[in-house]
């Protein structure tokens, strides 16, 4: 209900803008359905304003699709993260409408079209109790239970509510330009609570979410169909083998894509990392 109530806006607000280049580059885009002259050298043009994910940089990413025919590209519509080796933690609002055997997760691959993706199926599912409480969209999470493991590195959650300074963000949604093959990534500057509760007033739940985009000039941000998918901390250590990256947050909402004023909201790991311990200590056993 509140997707819809937000997609509607996002059409409005683009229209209404007439401010920010980046709402209006988005507008434009949406509307006329044009392909910008050299789309992978325009820097506006990808995640929203990203680049392709390199083989390895994010092992975690996974895609998060409907069982059945056709390719993973055509079956995806949110993305995951693998937080152990048989776990996906994603958005509750990819999923609060889905039983387990609705869903498959895609992993191996950063293009969809890959014979190398790997599916597998959902053995079980939890979508956050207090989802939507205490406003729409609060606490946006759900974990779900893999059929096996999948071979793929998993990233440690954030622990603690931090200020961070840039941050990133990836997945297979809408670049502004279509949807992509090959999952994106963009660099996206943290948001303080403040700024945030300021750009999207009473609708910031500043204990359960965290915001992320270029406030002043828009042009980063995730978009519809990256929901569910990881916004992390940069690597520390380029040179480690360990992944030094933690898992700061979960793609959630936002009015429009990569408009100044209007930041990503993601729901805030750190948040929820006894209850998503909870669950995990549950289904070990
Ligand atoms: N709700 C969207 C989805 O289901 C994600 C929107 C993120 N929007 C943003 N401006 N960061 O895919």
């Amino acid at each position: 209900m509140d997707r819809k109530r937000k997609h509607l806006i996002r059409l409005g607000a683009g229209v209404a803008a007439g401010l920010g280049a980046a709402a209006l580059t988005w507008a434009g885009l949406a509307a006329n359905a044009e392909e910008p002259a050299d789309p992978k050298g325009d820097f506006e043009a990808q995640i929203i304003g990203g680049g392709d994910v390199e083989d390895g940089q994010y092992p975690w990413l996974v895609g998060l699709g409907s069982p059945g025919e056709g390719t993973a590209y055509e079956r995806q519509f949110c993305g995951g993260t693998v937080i152990a080796e048989d776990v996906v933690l994603t958005a509750a609002h990819c999923v609060e409408d889905s039983a387990a055997a609705d869903l498959v997760v895609f992993s191996g691959a950063i293009d969809l079209e890959s014979a190398d993706v790997v599916e597998t199926a959902v053995a079980d599912l939890h979508v956050a109790e207090d989802y939507n409480d205490p406003i729409a969209m609060s606490n946006d999470w759900a974990l779900l239970k893999l059929a096996e493991p999948v071979d793929v590195e998993p990233i440690g959650l954030a622990t603690e509510p931090e200020e961070y300074d840039l941050l990133e963000t990836a997945g297979w949604g809408d670049t502004g330009d279509g949807f992509p093959t090959t999952a994106q990534w963009v660099e996206v500057p943290f948001v303080s609570d403040e700024d945030c509760e300021a750009a999207y007033p009473d609708e910031v739940d500043a204990a359960s979410m965290l915001c992320a985009g270029d406030l002043e000039n828009g042009g980063v941000d995730s978009c519809q169909g990256d929901s569910g998918g990881p916004i992390m901390s940069p690597a520390t250590d380029e040179d480690s083998d360990e992944p030094t990256q933690v898992l700061v947050g979960i793609v959630s909402w936002g009015y429009g894509c990569a408009e100044a004023g209007n930041p990503g909201v993601y729901g805030e790991v750190a948040d929820f990392n006894d209850a998503i311990d909870e669950v995990l200590a549950g289904w070990a056993e």
